[in-house]
């Protein structure tokens, strides 16, 4: 079939499998071009499909020669029906990384459950032995506890009082008001139990208990920060009370692995257009400055080049991994830097529907969303007839 992108709200209910492909060997030659990664050689990546994840387990395999299992929760194609832009970009990793002559095998299922986190047990003890590193890289709206049944919803909305800001349609390029009801009591329970590090230290446990954690093994989660722009609805937010929740687990964690000389670390990533980001009001108006900034300072990252700092110059450098004060892995460090948050700040209060397209690089922001699910990749035909019902190899 011809498949185009057809939009909806802040999602793209279509994805072009050859885009995806390309998107996946782009980031593959990036990784090439920077050599190798003195790093893990058994690497679990829960999460493994798109955003950061992704990015993860391509640094894993193409950086460090890694043999990897990547968990994920995406949508098969039927014929007429293309599948989510995860499955796409995941039967196009384990394609090339078959060919490469590494191991690759994949579990498509809820992370959160018993049941798949048994099926990766099964498949660590059959095929690896044991991992060195284990990636945490979920994003998630909902989450059925394994133990009570329930099914959690997280929200994203400020704490204590409405918040009031201005947001972009990244579509139409509308600069609007837009306001946010506090969250509840129970709205912030919900958010940490779904994004909190519950799972990641049931995971972990798991793994641990079957002794499929090798000694020394380290296990990472993502987190973000942000500016003050932005952090009544993220850092201050339901999302960053959940944020905080996953930050403490990672101490509980490094303490839980003391007999093996494991750690438990994370990683605070820059603010980045996915899926899941992409959902978050304010956010996108936020991005569309910084990359404009960012872009014209010649420090601008995606989720590729970003991770490969993470394992280059953090994790596998060879020396102490460095911290903050709170014990967390900064590469947003460049986000951060003053001057280029001296900048935002200053074109935030310039932004409007009219300014926003040269202050701003809206362009980018919708070149990036369309890039999430296949599209606007140069050197693919579009107008071509394509396979849409594409198989992940191990999971046929
Ligand atoms: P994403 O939406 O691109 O990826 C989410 C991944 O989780 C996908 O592989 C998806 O299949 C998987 N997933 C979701 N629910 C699942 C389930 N129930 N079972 C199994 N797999 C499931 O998200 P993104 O942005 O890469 O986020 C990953 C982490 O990075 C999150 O913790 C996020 O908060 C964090 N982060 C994101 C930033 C951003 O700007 N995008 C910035 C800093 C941190």
């Amino acid at each position: 079939m011809i498949i185009e992108p057809r939009m909806r709200g802040f999602i793209c209910l279509t994805s072009h499998p050859t885009g995806c492909e390309q998107n996946v060997k782009n980031q593959i030659e990036y990784i090439k071009s920077k050599g190798a990664i003195d790093g893990p050689k058994r690497v679990l990546v829960i999460g493994a499909s798109t955003g950061f994840g992704l990015a993860s387990r391509i640094t894993s395999a193409f950086g460090c020669n890694a043999a990897t299992i990547g968990v994920f929760f995406e949508k098969p194609p039927v014929a007429k029906r293309p599948g989510s832009p995860g499955f796409y970009n995941s039967a196009a990793f384990e394609n090339e990384a078959t060919k490469a002559g590494l191991y690759a095998k994949s579990i498509n299922g809820d992370a959160f459950s018993k049941e798949v986190k048994q099926q990766v047990i099964d498949l660590i003890k059959t095929d690896l032995g044991q991992v060195d590193l284990i990636i945490y890289s979920l994003a998630s709206p909902v989450r059925m506890h394994p133990e009570t049944g329930v099914l959690h919803r997280s929200t994203l909305k400020p704490i204590g009082k409405t918040f009031t800001n201005k947001t972009v349609d990244f579509h139409t390029g509308n600069v609007t008001e837009v306001s946010i009801e506090p969250a509840t009591e129970e709205d912030i329970e919900n958010t940490v139990v779904v994004m909190g590090g519950e799972d990641w230290a049931m995971w972990i446990d798991e793994l641990k208990k079957a002794n499929l954690l090798s000694n020394g093994a380290t296990t990472i989660a993502y987190s973000y920060i942000g500016p003050s722009l932005t952090e009544a609805v993220y850092r201050k937010g339901t999302i960053g009370r959940a944020k905080d929740d996953l930050e403490a687990t990672a101490f509980k964690i490094t303490d839980s692995l003391k007999d093996i000389n494991g750690k438990g670390y994370v990683s605070v990533n820059k603010a980045l257009v996915t899926q899941a980001s992409s959902a978050i009001p304010v956010i996108p108006l936020y991005i569309s400055l910084l990359y404009k900034i960012m872009k014209e300072e010649g420090i601008h990252e995606g989720c590729i080049e970003q991770i490969q700092r993470l394992f280059h110059d953090r994790l596998y450098s060879g020396k102490e991994i460095p911290t903050d004060d709170k014990g967390r892995i900064r590469i947003d460090d460049w986000e951060m830097r003053d001057d280029v948050q001296e900048r935002v700040a200053k074109l935030w209060l310039e932004a409007t529907t009219e300014t926003l397209p040269q202050i701003g690089d809206l362009a980018g922001y919708k070149q990036d969303f369309l890039n999430l699910f296949g599209f606007g990749f140069k050197g693919v035909d579009y107008e071509a007839d394509v396979n849409e019902v594409v198989e992940i190899p191990s999971i046929k």
